[in-house]
């Protein structure tokens, strides 16, 4: 890699296609997430390795709690059983859990709770997992901590800018440089609205199970290829 290459900063992926990647096997769509979660743990060292600070994931979000039981209970034990196996005791990794806690089972909490408590004092990078998360309450959740910091005198409302508004959202994760969605579907699907203003988006055929490292890497060279302009006609490197 030459001195030119760019590393975003802040990565968010919307693992998607497990159950096609299941189906296409004659795997129920529990294996599916398994396989998923497995090059998750993968994946991440790796976007780490690359130098990226900050990767979110969509997990699970507030609307997939419609789907069957069956698949429902099968993450929630996922999440329950394997949080702790993304503690990179190598790497000096934070891990946040961005959603709400309400709705999610006692042991999920519990080990969202471990997870984040073990990884508090990492610095270099943050793992930020989105669980019963949604893009729009993340916006509503932050305006309602907004009005109540006005209200008991935290805030004046005239400082209130794009800025402090991040600090409201969940962990107060910063914006996103590239956005990508695995498996062929071109929709964000209510994860991170407020922070995508600008990311670059990127949508590979790829079913997450098979999204590895070197699928990752073709993808950064694609984000290379990018001219980022933020509204300017041109922007200074
Ligand atoms: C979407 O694929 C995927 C999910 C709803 C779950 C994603 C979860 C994981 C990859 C496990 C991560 C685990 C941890 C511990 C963070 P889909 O089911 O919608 O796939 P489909 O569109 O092919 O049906």
């Amino acid at each position: 890699m030459n001195e030119e290459y760019k590393i975003p900063n802040h990565v968010a992926i919307i693992l998607d296609g497990n159950g096609r990647w299941a189906k296409k096997r004659g795997l129920s769509r529990s294996l599916g997430h398994k396989a998923g979660f497995e090059n998750l743990k993968d994946l991440a060292n790796h976007i780490f390795d690359r130098g990226v600070k900050y990767l979110s994931v969509f997990a699970f979000s507030t609307e997939n709690f419609k789907r069957e039981k069956e698949e429902v209970d099968y993450l929630m034990d996922l999440f329950a059983n394997k949080f702790r196996e993304y503690i990179n005791k190598s790497g000096n990794i934070k891990i946040v859990f961005s959603g709400r806690r309400e709705g999610l089972p006692e042991k999920v909490l519990n080990a969202i709770d471990e997870t984040e408590r073990l990884t508090k004092d990492n610095t270099e990078h943050v793992f930020n997992i989105c669980v019963n998360f949604g893009g729009r309450a993340d916006i509503i959740d932050a305006t309602k901590k907004i009005v109540k910091d006005v209200e008991a005198g935290k805030l004046d409302i005239d400082n209130l800018d794009e800025k402090t508004y991040i600090k409201y959202l969940y962990n107060g994760i910063p914006d996103v440089d590239f956005y990508i969605r695995t498996s062929g579907e071109i929709r964000v699907s209510n994860f991170i609205l407020y922070q995508a203003a600008y990311a670059e988006m990127y949508f590979p055929e790829t079913l997450f199970p098979d999204f590895d490292a070197k699928e990752f890497d073709k993808a950064l060279d694609v984000y290379n290829k990018r001219d980022r302009r933020f509204g300017n006609i041109k922007r200074d490197k």
